[in-house]
Formats: C-alpha cells, sequence, structure tokens
C-alpha cells in the first residue's frame, strides 16, 4: 500500500516546510515537492492543502484498565487506543503494574494480555513497581533490555503504590547501572493522609477536601526530595504529571544544578483549577493525583513548557465514570478513585492554549505532544518523527477547524469530559499508524489489532535538552 499525502505544510519539532510525503508500507519512504510530477504513484492520495502534517501525538502517560480504589479504569486498550487516533495521538505508553508481592514479570505479562490484539495503535509499557526488593530489583535489568526501560515509584498512597527513601534510593542505583529511567510519581503521600484525616475529621468530606488536603508544599518537597536521591544515586529522573509551582521550581533549580532531571505535566493542570472542585459531589470529575491547583499556577507552567524546563505534555488518562465509580467516595473524598480522560483531548488543548493562544509556536507544539516524548522514552527517530524511515504516524492537522469537546461526541468510555463546552480551534483530519488510515474525516477506519507493541531503547540524554 502507498499513500501520497500532498500539499500540506510539514510541521516537525525543527521547522516548517511544505512538501508531499509518499509513504510505502508501514513508513515515509519519501518527502519532497510535487511527487507525483516527479513520477511518485500511490493507492491513496490524501490532499492536505491548509493543513498541517505533523508526526502523530505520543502519550507517554496513560492507564487503561488501572486498578484503582475498588475498580478499574474504564477505558481499554482497544476503546482507548481508538479515542486517543481520534484526537492525534498514534502512540500511548500504559503503565504496567507490579501487584504487591507478584513479580514484575506477572504484572508485565498481564498488561501484554490487555493490550495484544486488542490496541488499535501502537503501545509501550512503563512498569509500576509496587515493591522494592532484591528480586524486582534484578528483574528490571531484564526489562530494560526488553524494551520497558522506565519504571514509576510513588511517594504517594502509603500502603497501596507507595515507596519508603531508601527503596526509591535503591531503584535509582539500579537505572544508575543499566540505563533505565526512574519516573516519580512525587507527593508527600505520608503528610497528605494526615491532612485528609484532618480535613474529613473537620466536616468537608466532599471532593474539594481532596485538592485542599493534597497541598502544593507536598509535592514541591517530594519533588525535591527524590531529585536529590537522584544525584546521590547518580541517576537520571523524570517527574510525572508535575502541578505545582512549587514543585517546578525544584527541578528547575536542579536541572540548573545540570542535573539530569525532567518532568512532564498534564493539560488538566494548565487548563483546570482547583475551582472546578467545588460544586459538592461534582467535584469527584476533577479527582486526580496530584489535585487541580489554583489558577496562579498555569502561567508558570506554561512558562516551563516554553523554556524547556517542562519537556512535554502527557495526560495521565484514567478514566471512571461519575456514575457509579466517581460515586464510590460519596461521603468521602478518600474514596473517590484517583484519574481524570485526557488522551483524547490533548493534542487541540495544547493546540489551541498553546500555539492559538500564542504561548508557544507550531513547532514546540509538535515537539512537546510528540517529538520530545519519543526521545525521552527511547522511540526517536521511528516515532516523533516526520523523516525518510520513520513508521508513518502522522496526522493532517486542520488548524483551523473548531470543535466543541462534549462527553457526547467524545470516544473515551466515559460518561463525562472535564472539558465539557469548551470550544478548541485545531483538530485531527486524517491519522495514519504505520501507513495505515485509522481515522479519516471523522470515521474510524481503523481495527482492534493493528497497534503493535514498542520496543523501546533506553533514552539517549545526549540528544535531550
Ligand atoms: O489521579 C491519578 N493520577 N490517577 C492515576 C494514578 C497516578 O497516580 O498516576
Ligand atoms: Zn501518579
Ligand atoms: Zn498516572
Amino acid at each position: 500500500m502507498r499513500t501520497l499525502i500532498t500539499n500540506g505544510t510539514i510541521v516537525t519539532a525543527d521547522g516548517s516546510y511544505a512538501a508531499d510525503i509518499l509513504i510505502d508500507g508501514e513508513t515515509i519512504a519519501s518527502i519532497g515537492h510535487d511527487l507525483a510530477g516527479g513520477g511518485a504513484t500511490a493507492d491513496d492520495t490524501i490532499d492536505a492543502t491548509g493543513k498541517y502534517v505533523i508526526p502523530g501525538g505520543i502519550d507517554v502517560h496513560t492507564h487503561m484498565e488501572l486498578p484503582f480504589g475498588g475498580t478499574f479504569a474504564k477505558d481499554t486498550f482497544e476503546s482507548g487506543t481508538r479515542a486517543a487516533a481520534f484526537g492525534g495521538t498514534t502512540s500511548i505508553v500504559d503503565f504496567a503494574v507490579q501487584s504487591r508481592g507478584a513479580s514484575l514479570r506477572e504484572g508485565l505479562d498481564t498488561w501484554h494480555a490487555k493490550a495484544e490484539g486488542n490496541a488499535v495503535t501502537d503501545y509501550g509499557f512503563h512498569m509500576i513497581m509496587s515493591d522494592v526488593n532484591d528480586d524486582t530489583l534484578a528483574e528490571m535489568d531484564g526489562l530494560v533490555a526488553e524494551g520497558v526501560p522506565d519504571f514509576k515509584l510513588f511517594t504517594a498512597y502509603p500502603g497501596v503504590f507507595y515507596s519508603d527513601d531508601g527503596a526509591i534510593f535503591r531503584a535509582l542505583q539500579q537505572t544508575a547501572g543499566n540505563g533505565g529511567l526512574i519516573m516519580m510519581h512525587a507527593e508527600n503521600g505520608m503528610a497528605i493522609d494526615v491532612v485528609a484525616a484532618q480535613t474529613v475529621a473537620a466536616g468537608t468530606t466532599d471532593p474539594i477536601g481532596h485538592g485542599l488536603a493534597r497541598k502544593a508544599v507536598f509535592e514541591g518537597e517530594a519533588t525535591n526530595r527524590v531529585i536529590r536521591l537522584a544525584e546521590a544515586a547518580g541517576a537520571p529522573i523524570y517527574i510525572v504529571h508535575l502541578s505545582a509551582k512549587e514543585a517546578l521550581a525544584e527541578l528547575k533549580a536542579a536541572r540548573d544544578r545540570g542535573t539530569k532531571a525532567f518532568a512532564e505535566t498534564c493539560p488538566q493542570y494548565l487548563f483546570l483549577s482547583l475551582d472546578d472542585m467545588g460544586n459538592g459531589f461534582e467535584g469527584a470529575k476533577y479527582v486526580c493525583s496530584p489535585p487541580l491547583r489554583t489558577q496562579d499556577h498555569w502561567e508558570e507552567l506554561w512558562t516551563g513548557l516554553v523554556k524547556d524546563d517542562l519537556q512535554l505534555v502527557a495526560t495521565d488518562h484514567c478514566p471512571f465514570d461519575f456514575h457509579g465509580q466517581k460515586e464510590l467516595g460519596r461521603g468521602d473524598f478518600r474514596k473517590v478513585p484517583n484519574g481524570l480522560p485526557g488522551v483524547e483531548d490533548r493534542v487541540d488543548l495544547l493546540h489551541d492554549g498553546g500555539v492559538v493562544a500564542g504561548r508557544i509556536s507550531k513547532e514546540r507544539w509538535v515537539e512537546i505532544i510528540s517529538t520530545a516524548p519519543a526521545k525521552l522514552f527511547g522511540m526517536y527517530p521511528h516515532k516523533g518523527a516526520v523523516a525518510i524511515g520513520a513508521d508513518a504516524d502522522l496526522v493532517v492537522y486542520d488548524p483551523n477547524r473548531k470543535r466543541v469537546i462534549s462527553a457526547a461526541s467524545h470516544h473515551m468510555d466515559v460518561d463525562y469530559s472535564c472539558y465539557e463546552g469548551r470550544s478548541v480551534q485545531g483538530a485531527s483530519d486524517v491519522v495514519l499508524s504505520r501507513g495505515s488510515v485509522v481515522v479519516r474525516n471523522g470515521e474510524f477506519t481503523g481495527h482492534k489489532g493493528h497497534g503493535k507493541f514498542i520496543k523501546r531503547s533506553p533514552a539517549d540524554y545526549v540528544r535531550i535538552n
């Protein structure tokens, strides 16, 4: 199968230019002016006049079917990658979970079984480590070698995913030796649990209590602590879902010291705020950890993205229905399952709030939604690039089309949208995954099982800003 994309503006992290793209099979075969005039033939031609052609979005933080708080995140690998594709995201990296007492291998095999034959676009895995011990530390080396080179640990969620400082330090020492990367959920979970209990005892049981108890200072403290542990171990570190200016300040200070400290933020921390968590139990729709912050954090995070102190935006997609799932926490905000849907909206929200709003260039937009994730997570240049030989994961993107985000029209398997009624400018017209058109003008044309496991390399930090 050969596909020709004509008359578009190719937008990459490095620059933009007018050119056609010829796809042969799963990869990009040729890029140039008037390829058809030069003799190129194709089975399918996509006219991209007036559109951008960008590398497919890469969301390196999703939780399909995550067990949490007595229930499971609702999207499967089929529904989640399908929704991602509608939103211009052609690769996800999901978190496999090691259950307490089990091996990393068992957790990884379970996640392979969930995804294989079901995903409609490509997927990789990070590994959540619930126990750090001699056995799991030894297993880490094998996972790095088989394309799962990152490990998430938590200073949050005592009794569930929480690791103490010694465990985190040992895991960091292991990655210093094997080339892997520790990803940290950095909030002081012990202190949060104290304040959360006090908040409930004082009579605040609605979801706003979640936002009030998980103070920004607790994120700043834990961010500094884990970065210092990484420095002591001589290992790089990546902070997931950074939400607070206090945490960003610690990250910037570390980067100024020369530490290989990297971080993502998420759309919810750029567009939503603690105000959304008011309104009684409706606020449960916005319960995630770290929590939504006050609006004064937004511009600092955008500045972090402009200056590359924050390297990318991922979603932390972890959808629970409001009815039946979020409702588990009626009467006690501590029982609301943590997580928000978002995998479908990231690319458009960042285009609208970033490029259209004049905060970032369209090239930086491509970098933070695709190229930087590909580089930092060992997928570049197969993914995250528009280049000869790269996977033909491409999006024909209309920068002018406006749409209104709504649960009534989204494809995520969840009964609400955090962005209900928000109008965004910019939308994906045609989405290709390894040369196959999976979405075309609002219709799904892909199929379950097309998505393949992405065997990733340890990141090459020399290439990362
Ligand atoms: O609220 C969140 N973030 N839920 C998913 C689990 C995690 O901590 O990433
Ligand atoms: Zn987390
Ligand atoms: Zn997460």
